[in-house]
């Protein structure tokens, strides 16, 4: 299995870096060292990808048009990346790509590893609540990481994809999002992205973290059912542009690998400089709902332990781990 992926990510690589002209048969089974006739299989099971081949008597192979379909190949092809998405697990349906990375990672899959579905059956959100994931219309994904970190400064973890969340979107669409303590990015104030993250640990150290994104990329508003139709959105439905899935993954993992290796080098205080340009009304008034409490307060910013800082009426700066906010 390992052999084949990287066979045929290796064929892609030569297929591409020869852009625009033809590699010969037998050239790439010299180069891969596998007959011609495997070659051949390659290229069809490429098709099924959706990969468009064109293959001319004599001339040889070139790659016309790749796919926006997403798969271990067309993911890893052109990544980049050191670590991340080397070894991605792909459903074409689950119920929830947390409970297959859980799996994985109780089964001792590697850091880094990538779970990622093109629809959720059953897709989780925080608190408890649904996630709604549509066929092929979003990042359904979630990260493998084995940090060695203790299990409260994993936490900070959180804060952090939503800024690479941020970064990505930013760059590669027309959209300026923002993002609402802890997690969720919002674009013209509604929902198109959130993050869940899970970990398992003892006391003081971490066994593993499975990150759990989910973008709203492709959904026109028809797709979002009456109770959140005022709240969520996707890209697409506020920017009027489809936004292709494979590269806005690819951006993803790089930036996650980047700023997580930042992270873990130097530690969370650049992130929490990022974190505060996007964050959503900050310096404002907001009512803050914790599991004991409800006040209002200004938000004044993050702390270097991933709290939310507050200024309460009293003029008081308080942290706060966990809940709600609103305004
Ligand atoms: C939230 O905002 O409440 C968090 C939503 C997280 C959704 C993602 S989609 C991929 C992963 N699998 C799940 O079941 N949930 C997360």
């Amino acid at each position: 299995m390992v052999k084949m992926q990287s066979t045929r990510y290796h064929l892609i690589e030569l297929l591409t870096t020869t852009e625009g002209t033809y590699i010969s048969g037998q050239l790439l089974s010299d180069r891969l060292h596998i007959s011609r006739s495997a070659i051949w299989k390659h290229m069809k099971e490429l098709e099924k990808d959706g990969y468009v081949i064109e293959g001319i008597p004599r001339k040889g192979y070139r790659i016309v048009q790749s796919p926006d379909k997403v798969s271990p190949n067309t993911i890893q092809w052109g990544l980049e990346t050191e670590w991340l998405g080397q070894k991605i697990i792909h459903k074409t349906s689950t119920e929830s790509t947390q409970e297959i990375a859980q799996q994985a990672a109780r089964n001792n899959a590697e850091h880094g590893t990538v779970v990622i579905a093109d629809e959720q059956t059953n897709g989780r959100g925080r608190m408890g609540r649904a996630w709604k994931s549509a066929k092929n219309k979003g990042v359904w994904m979630s990260l493998i990481l084995r940090p060695a970190i203790t299990p409260a400064a994993a936490t900070r973890l959180t804060l952090l994809t939503a800024t690479v969340l941020a970064d990505v979107i930013t760059k590669q669409t027309a959209a300026a999002p923002a993002i609402k303590w802890p997690n969720d990015l919002l674009i013209n104030h509604k929902k198109i992205a959130g993050i869940l993250t899970e970990m398992q640990a003892e006391q003081d150290r971490t066994q593993y973290v499975i990150v759990g994104i989910g973008v709203n990329v492709n959904q026109t508003l028809y797709d979002f059912a009456a109770p959140l139709k005022q709240q969520a959105a996707s890209i697409k439905s506020e920017t009027g542009e489809d936004q292709p899935i494979v590269p806005l993954i690819q951006s993803l993992l790089r930036s996650f690998e980047k700023t997580y290796d930042a992270f873990i080098d130097i530690g969370f205080s650049g992130i929490k400089t990022k974190w505060e340009t996007y964050a959503y009304r900050i310096g404002e008034r907001i009512r803050v709902q914790t599991n004991q409490t409800v006040f209002e307060a200004v938000l004044a910013g993050i702390a270097d332990d991933g709290a939310l800082l507050v200024q309460t009426d009293a003029g008081e700066t308080q942290n706060v781990y966990s809940g709600e906010i609103s305004w």
